[in-house]
């Protein structure tokens, strides 16, 4: 039997102490159900006063928990439907649980961004990192969460190298680096262990890395994801529900048409630009102050006007971004007053901004 004529039955057994169907009771109660892998989202809608607060949640639970495949199950009340443009509950799970597009770790965040770009070596871990921390100075919660299964760079950048997360019962303890929660796979297999792995085992290790660990929750979750358009990208646009992705760029034309594509990518899965972040930019002489466009500055601003997303910033070249990435202290980390330092800043006012309007 597939597995939505599994959860129709299993909706089917459930019945209220005046021996009602669930599924029939009007204005509909069960509101969503988000399915991925082992693990459902059920949302109930239940005013405040509603009797049925009391045990339903539990008999759904236990309902739902009957079918095999199923080994996790969230359920969530709510007073109201939530607002019609939230997409990923607005199934009725009675009329036909969808194998979903997007699931539910990671809800403990408000918002919950990917640092992503087309071409490699552009810059996405030294943005990650370094916008991540300007956040976290501005006073939110932040975690920063490395999806680039190939080839991490978080553990380096965060000088948290060969270090392995404690265990608590069978779950995965958050680094603490920075006033942050870090993890990445660099902390859990042996560097270059990771290189050959095939596309289903980079979805279970990101799943595993969101599932099986105890993120704390807050504002905001940075996700460092690997170059290009893969199956790492594709994990994520389904494991979690992103707020938007903010693409990286060279202002050079070939790395920004790599950008494009990401973008489109992500734009198939629906997933929000929140914005461009121009990478190297320019290089300002930290002598004379001369700032010089060695990768043809503005390019990545234009970019951004041709596929309407919002441009997030500059960051220019700087030596001091350089070494604090290899040096494990990340420029933001050093109460620097440097061009980019101010740039990071900036980005994250942008950023937040942005966030504000979507
Ligand atoms: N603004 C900058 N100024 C100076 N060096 C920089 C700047 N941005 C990035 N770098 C350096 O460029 C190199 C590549 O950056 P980074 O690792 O962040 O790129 P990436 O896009 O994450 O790469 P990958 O695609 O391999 O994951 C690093 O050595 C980093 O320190
Ligand atoms: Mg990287």
């Amino acid at each position: 039997m597939d597995i939505e004529k599994q959860f129709e039955t299993a909706f089917s057994r459930i019945t209220l102490d005046n021996g009602q169907p669930l599924v029939s009771v009007e204005p509909e109660i069960v509101h969503g159900c988000v399915i991925n892998n082992d693990f459902a989202k059920i949302t109930l809608i239940l005013p405040e006063d509603s009797p049925l607060r009391g045990s339903l949640p539990a008999q759904v639970e236990a309902e739902i928990k009957q079918i095999q495949q199923i080994e996790r199950v969230a359920i969530e009340v709510l007073a109201s439907p939530p607002q019609e443009n939230d997409s990923s509950q607005t199934e009725p799970a009675h009329a036909a649980p969808q194998q979903p597009q997007r699931t539910a770790y990671l809800q403990n965040y408000e918002a919950i961004i990917a640092v992503a770009s087309g071409k490699g070596g552009v810059g996405k871990s030294t943005v990650s990192v370094n916008l991540a921390l300007a956040l976290s100075q501005k006073g939110y919660k932040v975690s920063l969460f490395d999806a680039d299964i190939y080839g991490p760079s978080l553990p380096i950048m965060t000088g948290r190298r060969g270090e392995k997360p404690s265990v608590a019962g069978n779950r995965l303890i958050p680094l603490e680096t920075f006033g942050m929660h870090t993890l990445s796979i660099g902390n859990l297999v042996e560097e270059n262990d990771a290189v050959i792995w095939r596309g289903p085992m980079v979805h279970q290790a990101i799943e595993q890395l969101l599932r099986d660990t105890n993120w704390p929750g807050g504002d905001f979750m940075i996700v460092d994801m690997p170059p290009g358009t893969g199956d790492a990208q594709l994990s994520i646009s389904q494991l979690i529900e992103l707020a938007g992705a903010v693409i990286v760029s060279t202002p050079q034309d070939v790395a920004l048409i790599d950008a494009i594509k990401a973008s489109q990518m992500f734009s198939k899965v629906e997933i929000d630009i929140l914005g461009i972040v121009e990478n190297m930019s320019f290089f300002a002489c930290p002598k004379c102050g001369e700032e010089t466009p060695i990768f043809s500055r503005h390019g990545a601003e234009e970019t951004s006007k041709k596929i309407q997303a919002p441009f997030l910033g500059a960051v220019p070249i700087e030596i001091d971004v350089r070494k604090g990435g290899d040096e494990g202290k990340p420029l933001m980390a050093s109460n620097l007053d440097s061009p980019a330092t101010l740039a990071f800043k900036n980005i994250a006012d942008n950023l937040v901004k942005v966030l504000e309007e979507v």
